[in-house]
């Protein structure tokens, strides 16, 4: 009979029996007699325990060769153990090296600066402080994904190589054969208002690319949006799916991700208290409220790090800051009404100074007023015809947000930098690994 394969966290499901684990060695210990691997398979980790009167002289001697990160199957009995990390310890009875690892393993267990763990992030990856904040970042995507099907949305991918533009920030271009220039993806949202029209409710996520020259703590010159857009929602409407939105993400990775957080050693109270309503500040008001606080902010202008981390000081949840001045905001915002110089919009700014994580509009939907904004911006009306058609055939109020994943994860993990949310960061000074 063949030994069955069992990831370490499937060990429940054998205990008492005899199983063979695969994955790679984190720590070694011997007393001559005894030995101990602790092997880590990306389920969990696991004490394996070696008798040397218990196994055969060879089996004895492998031990000796293995160091941090060999690559293994270990044959053993699974023993409940109440003491062992994970509830199970294994008795080995045979051990098969599969890939020996040398023992100058960049990664050891000392104090390394962050840019030597960058330049080997493919082995940082490994640890279990990035490993844990890897699984956070998961289960948000999950929870993205679960939120808008469970609320009868769309999932519509939108290019990533696009002639319009979305932002105003940085672009990344590459020549298109006899098109012309081709531009990274800033934003899925132009493509996602067209396809609001098809289904009513649509969302994107993917990833964006904005050729920023900032070294911030939270811009990356890659990373993964998510846009929701909405078919006769107006801003008010846009707020609150926002607020439920981010709620629940928050709330599932408290429910789910509980031994993740205590990795990281995360204040989860801070966590727990994010639940709608969120809080609403006029941008009129909070430039008044910044500038109490003594800071040099004028109206007109978008609002720093610096301001949001000041905003949001006392608040146990997100805030809203709505309806900025039009020239702070993007040609495609719709004017309010009430006071034409602003825009009908939001930044969902994050506690404790995490700052923005969600922009959010109402569209312009009348097609002068869109013409005469994509005129103002100098932007090449050519490229937005299609755009602008869907001003002319069946025009419709709209609303829709962008959340960025990264900056929303490196919130609910408490990282001071949104570098170590994604895989493989992207930066300007940051291509490989
Ligand atoms: O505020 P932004 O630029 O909004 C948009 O792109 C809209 N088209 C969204 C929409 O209405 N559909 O970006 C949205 C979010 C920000 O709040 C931030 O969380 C994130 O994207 N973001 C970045 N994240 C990491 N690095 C950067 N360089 C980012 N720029 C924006
Ligand atoms: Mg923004």
């Amino acid at each position: 009979m063949t030994i069955p394969h069992s990831r370490i966290a499937e060990l429940p499901a054998h205990a008492g029996t005899t199983v063979r684990v695969r994955g790679w060695v984190t720590h070694l210990r011997s007393s001559g007699k005894v030995a101990f691997i602790v092997l880590r398979d990306g389920s969990g980790l696991l004490q394996a325990v070696l008798v040397k009167n218990a196994v055969a002289p060879e089996t004895w001697e492998r031990f000796s060769q293995l160091t941090q990160e060999t690559s293994v199957e270990i044959t053993g009995e699974a023993r409940p153990d109440a003491r062992a990390p994970g509830g199970f310890e294994l008795g080995v009875s045979e051990l098969t090296i599969y890939g020996p690892s040398p023992l100058d393993y960049p990664i050891q267990p000392k104090e390394h600066g962050v840019d030597f763990l960058l330049d080997n992030r493919h082995f940082w990856l490994r640890s279990p402080r990035q490993r844990a904040i890897a699984r956070i970042r998961h289960e948000a995507e999950q929870a993205i994904r679960d939120f808008f099907y469970e609320r009868d949305f769309t999932l519509v991918d939108t290019p990533i190589l696009t002639a319009a533009i979305g932002e105003r920030s940085g672009l990344f271009s590459t020549e298109y054969f006899d098109e012309g220039t081709a531009y990274l993806a800033q934003t899925g949202q132009l493509y996602g208002e067209a396809a609001a029209a098809a289904f009513g409710k649509i969302y994107c996520f993917g990833p964006t690319f904005r050729a920023e020259k900032s070294k911030t703590r939270r811009h990356l010159t890659e990373f993964w949006m998510v846009e929701p857009e909405v078919a006769f929602n107006d801003s008010d409407a846009n707020m609150r799916l926002q607020e439920e939105f981010v709620s629940y993400i928050v709330a599932r990775c408290l429910e789910r991700r509980r031994p993740e957080l205590a990795e990281l050693e995360r204040d989860v109270s801070k966590l727990e208290s994010v639940k709608p309503p969120f809080p609403r500040v006029d941008y009129t008001d909070a430039v008044k409220i910044l500038q109490g606080k003594g800071s040099t902010v004028q109206w007109g202008d978008d609002l720093g790090a610096e301001d949001e981390a000041l905003l949001v000081e006392g608040y146990d949840r997100p805030i809203f800051v709505f309806n900025y001045p039009k020239e702070a905001k993007a040609f495609y915002m719709k004017e309010n009404p009430a006071d034409p110089r602003t825009v009908l919009c939001d930044d969902c700014l994050a506690p404790e100074g995490y700052g923005e994580i969600i922009g959010g509009s109402q569209r312009e939907d009348d097609h002068d007023k869109l013409l005469q904004r994509i005129h103002e911006e100098k932007l090449p009306v050519d490229a937005y015809g299609w755009y602008l058609d869907l001003r002319k055939y069946g025009t419709f109020v709209h609303a829709g947000f962008g959340l960025g994943l990264e900056r929303t994860v490196g919130w609910i993990c408490g990282t001071p930098h949104i570098r170590e949310t994604i895989a493989f960061p992207r930066m300007m000074n940051r291509l490989r690994p």
